[in-house]
């Protein structure tokens, strides 16, 4: 994949944080959602590339954009074929609600490179790169702490640790304060929380808990770039997502590692629609708008953050859409 791509996907997260950044607040999570993915849909026009949705917004019947295996992008002949993985609003409640961490998403792969994640739940563990390596979800959330302590060169409890806050986490948390770690409690976004594993200034060391399917494969692109550890083990929350998982060919048992659920060269690009730990949100202004993304590459672990200002008497309006 072209370098340059990893600064042209910028334009799609961008184009979707505008259009719901404008709903920040106004307790329409459903229509934040439907802005953002019109604005990315249209965006995906303007890339030099051939690329299939392989995370998308659901399949062909529910989704009417962005589908899974929607064909995006205004490539043609020997331009890039690409599995792209989106996100348009990262935290629907989120922004619906005006709290921090909404994030517009995408990571793109070579063809076949990304995992045709099931719309289904996640069991996943993430850490930043100077613990890469010596967590397993396999093992009890004490002792990954015990590892990540000891590689750390601390204690416990100087350790924070992230989790949704999810009934479904209760016995995970008790866990984690009987260990003796600090939580972060959150009440939605785990793909920005996983990648605070890999970001200091956010104090955060360890993402527990499950969370979906697809923002796992996300969260995978984007440690991969940043040196960072993952791994997911799917976990359908019904015998009827366990069917279609297995239909699509998805091994349920199985231990994703990172390397994994994003193969090859991989991109990720985020840019925040509420301020955030790590990303500003959309800041209007009379004629336009300002934005803050990340943008990063794995075969280059080059990390970059993009301050944009945006006029809407020269460009389209994403907000309107
Ligand atoms: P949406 O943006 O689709 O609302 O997802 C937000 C999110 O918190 C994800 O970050 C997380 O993986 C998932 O929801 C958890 O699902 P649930 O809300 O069902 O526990």
């Amino acid at each position: 994949m072209d370098r340059n791509l990893a600064l042209e996907v910028v334009r799609v997260t961008e184009a979707a944080a505008l259009a719901a950044a404008r709903l920040m607040g106004r307790g329409a999570k459903d229509q934040a959602d439907q802005a953002a993915v019109t604005a990315m849909r249209n965006t995906f026009d303007s890339l030099d590339i051939r690329g299939t949705v392989v995370i998308g917004e659901g399949e062909r019947d529910e989704a009417p954009m962005l589908y899974i295996g929607e064909k995006v992008g205004g490539g043609s002949g020997e331009d890039p074929e690409v599995d792209i993985a989106v996100d348009p609003l990262e935290g629907t409640n989120l922004c619906a609600f005006g709290q921090p961490n909404a994030w517009a998403v995408v990571a793109l792969g070579e063809k076949g490179n990304l995992l045709h994640a099931p719309d289904t739940y996640m069991d996943k563990i993430a850490v930043g790169p100077e613990v890469a390596g010596v967590v397993d979800i396999d093992k009890s959330p004490t002792e990954n702490l015990k590892a990540i302590a000891a590689k750390k060169r601390c204690e416990i409890p100087d350790l924070t640790a992230i989790i949704l806050e999810r009934d479904r986490h209760n016995d995970l948390i008790a866990e984690v304060r009987e260990a003796g770690a600090r939580i972060r409690l959150i009440s939605d976004g785990d793909v920005s929380a996983a990648i605070a594993c890999c970001v200091e200034s956010t104090g955060i060391d360890v993402l527990f808990g499950t969370g979906g399917a697809p923002e796992g494969v996300l969260a995978a692109c984007a440690l991969k770039c940043m040196g960072g550890d993952f791994q997911g083990r799917l976990k359908p929350r019904s015998d009827e997502e366990a069917a279609r998982a297995r239909k699509m060919g998805v091994d349920l048992d199985k231990k994703w590692q990172r390397d994994e659920l994003a193969r090859g060269d991989v991109m990720f690009a985020a840019t925040g629609v509420t301020t955030g730990d790590m990303l500003k949100g959309v800041r209007y202004f009379s004629g336009g708008a300002r934005t803050q993304s990340i943008v990063m590459r794995s075969k280059s672990g080059t990390i970059r953050t993009i301050d944009a200002t945006h006029r809407f008497d020269k460009k389209p309006r994403y907000d309107l859409v």
